[in-house]
């Protein structure tokens, strides 16, 4: 590692801007990371100490309106089977997720015009009146700011929104023309504005991603200083336009999560099934680099498998309770330790 590296590694420690070029230099130049993980780990240390979050994840609906190109429940392809759960159904998940320990719940689909307003406010109020010490957060896509606020209203506490991506043309490569960069960056503000714990992020080594792409990224990031952000590796699959795109690295995913870490110090960032995926001890690389989350599914089995965003995605056989006691295991073994807590942002 170079002086001026380090140099840039320092100042984000610091809480310091980078100009595009730094982020671009720190962001693509090759160099060895061990100085930046440590950095990122300390920085995570200072403010969570070895506290990891658990959310407790319920994908609620694979049916979604929109057919952006990476996905695989994009409207297009007809080789998934589609489901929907029954709000009986969500409010067992989190019935069954509270018992294990769970103190937010993660409603997360597709663009289901089925989940109306109305009703999601109202699934939303009823796991807020049973669980009063829980953290509602929802992951529903793009609304508008008369249904966002509706849901905040009625008890949502935080909402996750990745961007996907902020550089403006890579955007139109990823999603199809009747999607609209502008309003995405809309909603992520509306959202702010409501009152939700907001998080955004984006895929790492997506399809035509260029290193600009990621220094703009972390520069959106920067301005936008959300309390969440999730990252991951981008994984083909194999019923989408990008199927034969390669996947994203484990190298370059690592190296973002300690950058964010850096440059949002106090951020909720979680070590996600996507990193668990591209490899065996992803997660738990993840942790020790910065991430703070874990987002173990609590959606029922039989469902797992078609909530596939990605090829060959974990825990799709395992129960809720399996997967936290496999993850108190990895977070241990990495030097960490779950907590229970609604964990609610410190930024
Ligand atoms: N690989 C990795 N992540 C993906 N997502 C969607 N498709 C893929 C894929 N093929 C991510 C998107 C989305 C989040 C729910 O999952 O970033 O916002
Ligand atoms: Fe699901 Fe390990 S976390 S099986």
């Amino acid at each position: 590692m170079n002086a001026e590296v380090q140099n840039i590694i320092d100042r984000l420690a610091d809480g310091d801007d980078l100009s595009i070029n730094e982020w671009i230099k720190i962001i693509g130049e090759d160099y060895d990371t061990t100085y930046l993980f440590d950095r990122a780990d300390g920085i995570r240390r200072k403010y969570y100490g070895t506290d990891v979050y658990i959310r407790g994840l319920i994908e609620i609906s694979n049916y979604c309106k929109n057919n952006c190109l990476y996905c695989g429940i994009r409207r297009d392809n007809e080789s998934v089977e589609r489901y929907r759960l029954s709000d009986e159904e969500i409010l067992e998940c989190a019935s069954s997720g509270y018992e294990l320990g769970f103190r937010t719940f993660v409603l997360q689909g597709g663009e289901d015009g089925a989940f109306s307003t109305k009703r999601v406010e109202s699934i939303v109020s009823s796991i807020k009146e049973k669980y009063s010490d829980c953290a509602v957060t929802l992951s529903l896509g793009e609304r508008e700011y008369e249904d966002y606020k509706m849901w905040f209203d009625a008890g949502a506490d935080r909402y996750l929104l990745r961007h996907e991506t902020a550089n403006r043309e890579h955007y139109y490569i990823l999603h199809p023309k009747e999607m609209s960069y502008e309003n995405r960056k809309r909603c992520l503000y509306d959202l702010k504005k409501i009152g939700f714990q907001v998080g955004c992020g984006f895929m790492v080594g997506s399809p035509f991603q260029e290193v600009e792409c990621l220094a703009e990224d972390m520069m959106f990031i920067r301005e936008f200083k959300p309390d969440m952000i999730g990252i991951g590796p981008f994984i083909s699959h194999a019923a989408t336009p990008f199927s034969d795109c390669e996947n994203g690295t484990l190298d370059l995913t690592l190296k973002m999560l300690a950058l964010l870490r850096l440059t949002c110090q106090k951020a909720l960032i979680p070590a996600t099934t996507a990193l668990g995926t591209i490899h065996p001890a992803g997660r738990e690389m993840g942790l020790k680099v910065g991430a703070n989350v874990v987002m173990p599914n609590l959606s029922p089995v039989g469902v797992r498998e078609k909530y596939s965003l990605y090829d060959n995605k974990i825990c799709t056989n395992e129960e809720a309770a399996e997967c936290i006691r496999c993850l108190e295991r990895r977070v241990e073994g990495a030097g960490y330790k779950i907590v229970v807590s609604k964990g609610d942002s410190k930024v």
